[in-house]
């Protein structure tokens, strides 16, 4: 049996779906299962009760341990959970003490590595889902405002974080190895905008906005905290005139090419 916690996040939800291809069982965890809308095959249950029984792997997803991990490890340990693959982030290479992300995912890592388990830490860049927070501004016909038109990024598919991840769980090349992820492009924040535009059939239009300004408007939007907005800042600030390393890793590991922003934005617009 593997546990997917987030089961109904972004990639958790891919991850149960590659899980269930690959016919093994799995209890999937919501904070609510009235509303997760999770396949009939799945065993769903609350995040809350965590019940690890029968488990051997697990899908750690650390936005649903953002109070820490507490017991987990010890606990999985006790019932004989054997693997752990976490979602973590390409962040945690930049051991900056300022970039508060980093250190974040760096800290659940550690405690896992030190728990004896097995461990896969799926190390994405900065995912595609992110742009979905422009969708209402573009469909609405307003311009997408951000700051630093010219850094670029490389927009990952949660599909092939997923696809990678489920790798790590059922077969045991990945153990011990941290993987970083990124899409197969660098992208602009306008060209992005651009690509949505098309598949979404509508003119979508991008503003630069000063980071001052970006920075005041974060504060207001609820769970971000002053650190975690000035590290994704400095992020886009060093990512100006500069060209991200694209990872050969999706495709080295699941056989097929990481999926284009293009392809992304037409199964989001
Ligand atoms: N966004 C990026 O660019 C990026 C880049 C690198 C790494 N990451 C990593 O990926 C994580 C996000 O992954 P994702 O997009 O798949 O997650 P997500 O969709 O934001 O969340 C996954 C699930 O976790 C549950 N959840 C959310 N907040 C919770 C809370 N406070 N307490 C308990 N459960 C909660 C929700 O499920 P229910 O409502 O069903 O309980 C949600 O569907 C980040 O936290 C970070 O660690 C993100």
């Amino acid at each position: 049996m593997i546990l997917v916690t987030g089961a109904t996040g972004n990639v958790g939800r891919h991850v149960v779906g590659e899980l269930l291809c690959a016919d093994v069982k799995v209890r999937a965890l919501t904070r609510d299962p009235a509303t997760a809308r999770l396949p009939g095959e799945v065993e769903v249950a609350r995040t809350g009760e965590m019940p690890l029984d029968g488990v051997t792997s697990m899908f750690l997803n650390p936005a649903v341990f953002w109070n820490g991990l507490g017991d987990l490890l010890d606990r999985a340990r006790d019932h004989g959970v054997r693997r752990v693959v976490m979602l973590s982030s390409s962040a945690a290479l930049d051991d900056d003490p300022r970039n508060v992300i980093g250190a974040h995912h760096l800290e659940f890592e550690r405690a896992i590595e030190a728990s004896g388990l097995e461990w896969t830490f799926v190390r994405p860049g900065e995912f595609a889902t992110n742009a979905l927070a422009w969708a209402d501004t573009i469909r609405a016909g307003e311009p997408v405002r951000e700051p630093y038109a010219r850094a670029r990024t490389t927009p990952i598919h949660e599909r092939d974080i997923a696809a990678v991840a489920a790798r790590a769980l059922l077969s045991d090349g990945l153990v011990g190895a941290k993987p970083v992820l990124s899409g197969p492009e660098a992208l602009t924040y306008p060209e992005m905008v651009e690509i949505i535009g098309a598949a979404a059939g509508i003119p979508a239009r991008f503003e630069e906005i000063s980071p001052e300004r970006a920075r005041e408007e974060m504060l207001r939007r609820p769970y971000m905290r002053e650190a975690i907005v000035d590290a994704l800042l400095r992020v886009r600030a060093e990512a100006v005139d500069r060209a991200p390393e694209i990872s050969p890793e999706v495709e080295r590991i699941t056989g097929r090419p990481a999926r284009t922003f293009a392809e992304w934005a037409a199964d989001h617009f």
